[in-house]
């Protein structure tokens, strides 16, 4: 097919309602730093490199797809949050986003605390050496295995989340000799400005004891009566991918009232308070996240004024980004199979990988951005839908944006912004092999998990 045959760009206002598309970039080769990690270039033959290496090199080496990782600006963000909350708060990387070992050794260098929600995150960060003390356990239907391992381990926190587990956790470290350091995660009843999925606050679902009809404040006596239990705080966490305060603000307030009723009640103050993870981060352009710093500086100042109008001391405050660290840190690279022009409507682009790599379009509807990278191209724009190789029209990377009319197969595409919930919720439908997580810096390339063979899925096929 001629290259001509590419409709170019300016149909894009005829296919999408008004409202709902944003003008092709004036720039389509540039690389935007809100979206892009923080080494990302192009060189000047026009490759983007990361860590100093060009892409075209990286495939070479690791093939594609794959998530290359920058691993100086993912230290530095871990950083950025450490020093924006000091010594009086912790934050704990949500493991969840992403967890490797190199991760672990990461965070455990640089100092951030960690929050694992299964024995095999748990295994993962005791295995690369996270000191025990300084993981928190969360989940919502945790196993009696789990809760021994982690008691026995002696994780710094366990996050209670329901009743039942209230006397599973204390008898489990009864039984081993133990008291444990646990929260009681709560729901506040917010709603969180985000999709519908990743909202947690809100009481119709399976996170959390409700503030509501008194159920926390019940949980909270039940926890005090309970010999092998140490209640250090309440947490709450209220959604994902948000950036609005105000919901984080009615939160805190929530939170202290209860911490008020509960030293009304019992003559204690707890010492701690966690309002969990969700800050956003730009997936696109339009997209505006606070950095690190102003987050930290608005949850101290709304906890502290809180707890001044209740008269209580101020806890200890932690957190739990997951997305904030790791999603910018990464991107996906692929290469470009097929492209198939749909007169009149858009472009479809098919990449070598797809849902099972990015769940998240066709689960949130989550919107991404993506440019050519293995070269520039100075041709028009034209509006591209990128998908995968997977047998399901839902199988959709990129909704709608710009590639030049030139794109070609073989061309390198990358997807930024990838680093948080796409390998760690990546699958192996239509028995795709997981690609590989390769951690660049200063030169180097290394991969922190390898990509899937055939016989790592064969081996699991025993019948
Ligand atoms: N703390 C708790 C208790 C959580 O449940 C979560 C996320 C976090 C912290 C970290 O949230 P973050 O800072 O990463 O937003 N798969 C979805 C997100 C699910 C989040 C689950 N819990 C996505 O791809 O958007």
């Amino acid at each position: 097919m001629s290259r001509s045959a590419h409709p170019a760009g300016p149909r894009y206002a005829d296919v999408l309602p008004e409202g709902h598309y944003s003008p092709p970039p004036a720039d389509l080769n540039a690389l935007d730093p809100k979206v892009w990690a923080q080494t990302v270039t192009r060189d000047e033959d026009g490759v983007v490199t990361v860590g100093g290496i060009a892409v075209t090199e990286l495939a070479e080496r690791f093939g594609t797809p794959a998530y290359l990782l920058d691993e100086a600006d993912f230290r530095s963000r871990v950083r950025a949050w450490r020093t924006a909350f000091g010594s009086e708060a912790d934050v704990f990387y949500a493991g969840k986003a992403f967890l490797s070992r190199a991760v672990v050794r990461w965070l455990d260098e640089e100092g951030l605390n960690l929050d694992v929600c299964s024995g095999t995150e748990l295994a993962t960060a005791l295995s690369a050496g996270m000191p025990a003390e300084r993981i928190a356990f969360h989940g919502n239907n945790k196993s009696k295995a789990e809760i021994h391992r982690a008691v026995e381990a002696g994780v710094g926190r366990i996050v209670l989340d329901s009743f039942q587990e209230i006397v599973r956790v204390a008898h489990i470290a009864q039984s081993l000799g133990k008291r444990q350091k646990v929260q009681i995660r709560i729901t506040v009843g917010v709603e969180a400005h985000t999709h519908e999925f990743i909202a947690t606050a809100h009481e119709d679902q399976k996170f959390g004891i409700p503030l509501a009809g008194g159920q926390a404040a019940e949980a909270v006596r039940r926890a005090l009566r309970l010999d092998g239990l140490e209640l250090v705080g309440i947490h709450s966490h209220i959604g994902s991918q948000i950036f609005d305060m105000s919901g984080f603000e009615v939160a805190a307030h929530r939170v202290v009232r209860l911490l008020r009723e509960i030293r009304d009640e019992h003559g204690i103050e707890l010492p701690e308070i966690d309002l969990g993870g969700g800050l956003g981060i730009a997936y696109t352009s339009d997209d505006d996240p606070r950095e690190p710093h102003e987050i930290a500086k608005a949850l101290n100042e709304i906890v502290s004024r809180e707890c001044e109008a209740a008269r209580l001391r101020t806890p200890r405050i932690s957190v739990e980004p997951g997305r904030a660290i790791v999603g910018p840190t990464a991107f996906t690279l692929y290469e470009v199979g097929t492209i198939k022009p749909l007169e009149g409507l858009r472009t479809y682009v098919s990449v070598d990988g797809g849902m099972s790599d990015n769940i998240r379009t066709a689960l949130y509807d989550a919107e991404y951005s993506v440019a050519l990278v293995s070269r520039v191209s100075d041709a028009a724009p034209m509006l591209v839908r990128v998908v995968g190789k997977h047998c399901e029209s839902g199988d959709i990377v990129v909704k709608d944006a710009f590639l030049p009319a030139d794109l070609a197969p073989g061309d390198l595409i990358a997807v930024p912004a990838t680093g948080a919930y796409c390998r760690s919720m990546a699958s192996n439908y239509n028995h795709a092999l997981r690609p590989p997580v390769v951690a660049v810096a200063d030169g180097e390339a290394r991969v922190i998990v390898r990509r899937e063979t055939e016989e790592d899925l064969l081996r699991l096929d025993v019948g």
